[in-house]
Formats: structure tokens, sequence, C-alpha cells
């Protein structure tokens, strides 16, 4: 398998984080480090920041993606965002079945399946979100749970539609707490992804996919996590809210 065969992402994920100055601070700060970067830059911004971010990175090299969407295309969904209205605006990417999607909002895996299909319809690339509890990894079912997390998730797509999902993988117990995946359970998990989706469609399409590491990745243990041979770039809560940190992690990426 061959690693330069697909790109790194580095992928902020900003959760329920920042005003609009805050924001538009923040993505001023970023443009002049992800210019240097090689690697894919993707900005996953709050709704109330998507305009803002679209405006201050047209003519980067940073993409700007949402947080969620909803499967219907519209109609009375209270609260929720169809995947038409993103690209409408420009939006290029959107995080689908986050682990606090599926903790705290009732996401299911069918909903991260029905979610997955609108967003990638309406022209939309996915980073889709797996990922083991503790009591599942100490379990020992970890691969079962993955498997079937992303076999649901991409249940009823197409190979050619799957070209544009990435997957991240993000163990939740390691999601905001500190704790980071060990690179070799970083790298196993990564890669057992990866064989799931071969064994789904194909090696080629398998091999062509890039499959990110996230879960308290940082400037400090980036550069071991992505110098793993299935880890593909990550998805980043924390560190991507600090032009400096998130500017390391592009850099590690990019070598
Ligand atoms: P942290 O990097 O803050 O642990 O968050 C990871 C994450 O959930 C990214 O989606």
């Amino acid at each position: 398998m061959n690693k330069a065969l697909r790109q790194a992402i580095i992928a902020g994920n900003w959760k329920m984080n920042k005003t609009r100055p805050e924001a538009k601070a923040l993505i001023e700060a970023l443009v002049p480090y992800a210019e240097k970067a090689s690697c894919g830059v993707v900005i996953c911004v709050p709704y109330t920041n998507l305009e803002t971010a679209i405006a201050l990175t047209q003519g980067t090299n940073i993409k700007v993606g949402a947080e969620n969407c909803h499967f219907e295309k519209s109609g009375a969904f209270t609260g929720e965002i169809s995947a038409d209205m993103l690209t409408e605006m420009g939006v290029e990417y959107v995080i689908i079945g986050h682990s606090e999607r599926r903790q705290y909002f009732g996401e299911t895996d069918i909903t991260v399946n029905k979610r997955t299909k609108a967003a990638l319809e309406a022209g939309l690339k996915v980073i889709l979100c797996v990922g083991e509890m503790l009591e599942e990894r100490e379990q020992g079912i970890t691969e079962e749970i993955v498997a079937l997390q992303t076999k649901i998730a991409l249940m009823g797509l197409t190979k050619e539609q799957i070209a544009n999902v990435v997957i991240a993988y993000e163990p939740v117990w390691a999601i905001g707490t500190g704790k980071t995946a060990t690179s070799a359970q970083a790298n196993e998990v990564c890669a057992f992804i990866r064989q799931t989706v071969a064994k789904l469609y194909d090696q080629a399409t398998a091999d062509a996919m890039t499959i990110q590491y996230g879960g308290s990745m940082n400037e400090n243990n980036a550069a071991e996590l992505l110098a793993q041979p299935d880890v593909d770039g990550g998805l980043i809560g924390g560190a991507s809210l600090v032009a400096e940190k998130f500017a390391v992690l592009l850099e590690e990426a990019s070598k």
C-alpha cells in the first residue's frame, strides 16, 4: 500500500466555538500557514461562521466544511440545515457521524448513512467519523464496532461516490480527553478500516481513500501519528482553534 497514492488532509473541527469576529481573526492567522502546506487543509466551522470562512478563504488553499447536515432536502425539520443549503453557499466538506452527534444528539448508524448519502448527492465531500468507546475497546470489540459503523454508513454508495468520502477514525475515549491513541493503535484501526473498504469495494478504492486519525492530536504528538503508513492526516478539535498549533499539524502532514 502506497501512502503517496492518497492525499493527507488536516481538517479542523471547531465544534461549538468561535463567534464571527473570533472566526475572522483565526482564519486570517491561518491563511499564511496554509499557503505553505502541501497537504489538504479544511476547516469545519459552525453554521454561523460559514459565510465568513468562505469569504476569507477565497483564493487560498483552505477548504471550508460544515459540522453536520440533515438528510432531507427541505421541510419541517426545525433547527436543521440541508446539504443543498451548504453547497449553494460554497461549502465543500461536511463532517458526518461525529461521536458527539452520536452521543448527545441521538445520531445512529442509519441516520449517518442517510446524511452521508444526502451530502454526496448534493455534491459535498464527506468526512465520515467512526470510532469505539472505551468500554468497547476494553471488551475487545473495536474492530467489530468500527466495521459495523463503516459498513452501515457506506450502505448503498457506489465506488464513484465514495471517492468523495474521507473516513476519520476517532476513538471516543481519545476525544477532548488529552488521551491519544498510540501511533500503533491509530495505525492498526486505520489499516483495518482500509481493509473493510477493500472488502466492500476493491483494493484500489481502499488504497486511494484518505483515512484520518482524530482524538487529542496536537502539535506535540502529530509527527509520530502522521508518520504511520495508514494514517492520512487528522481531524483536529482543540488544536484547530489556535493558529500556531494548527500550523504545526499542517507542517507535519506536508512532510
Ligand atoms: P480533540 O482534538 O479536541 O480531541 O477533538 C477531536 C475531534 O473530535 C475532532 O473531530
